[in-house]
């Protein structure tokens, strides 16, 4: 396997970030490189997770790089994810500003459950699980969302979603198109 390389993350809107993806059934030499490049991307982004429909993948696939409640830093790729959040009194839902690196610029606070067991495999298709807490509980939700074609937009009240979609739109032009393959702008850029 080669470096990772950084490629351009793709926005919401295309078609691919808006479909159920297919399962990942090779874990091979292809996959491994893909691995290593959504890590080099999500790195170049600075975000905390990334699915593969986020590089124009039509693959049920993401990586996460991003603390737990105890910020703990944890990191490692699942494959056809699965992820299951309490039911009932177990339940706690915790409303936090939530963001995408493909709609970049633009956060607004959802509530998710604030505890989530993700299941799936790893790059060599090995059985994993991670138990998220904190940011990472939210994260494990997000990046499977993306694998079932859902972007967080879509969770959002129609008020809620209208000002992410401004703030969306002041920010967007110091995004270049290919980010972050061209690095983001500065303010004094534009
Ligand atoms: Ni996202």
């Amino acid at each position: 396997m080669s470096e990772g390389r950084i490629l351009p993350i793709t926005r919401w809107g295309e078609p691919v970030m808006h479909e159920v993806t297919e399962p990942v059934t090779s874990f091979d030499e292809e996959l491994h490189q893909l691995v290593a490049d959504m890590f080099a991307t999500m790195e170049a982004a600075e975000g905390v997770g990334l699915a593969g429909t986020q590089v124009g993948r039509n693959l049920s696939i993401f990586v996460y790089d991003c603390p737990d409640e105890n910020q703990v830093r944890r990191r490692g790729v699942v494959c056809n994810p699965v992820t299951v959040v309490p039911e009932g009194r177990d339940r706690n839902m915790e409303s936090a500003e939530e963001g995408c690196l493909s709609f970049p610029g633009a956060y607004q606070p959802l509530a998710r459950p604030d505890k989530a067991t993700c299941t799936g495999q790893d790059e060599h298709g090995n059985p994993v699980t991670v138990v998220g807490t904190g940011l990472l509980a939210r994260c494990l939700q997000h990046e499977t969302d993306h694998c079932n074609g859902t972007v967080f937009g879509d969770k959002l009240s129609s008020r809620v979603r209208r000002k992410l979609d401004e703030q969306h739109a002041e920010l967007v032009k110091l995004y270049p198109d290919d980010w972050p393959v061209t690095p983001k702008l500065k303010r004094h850029e534009l």
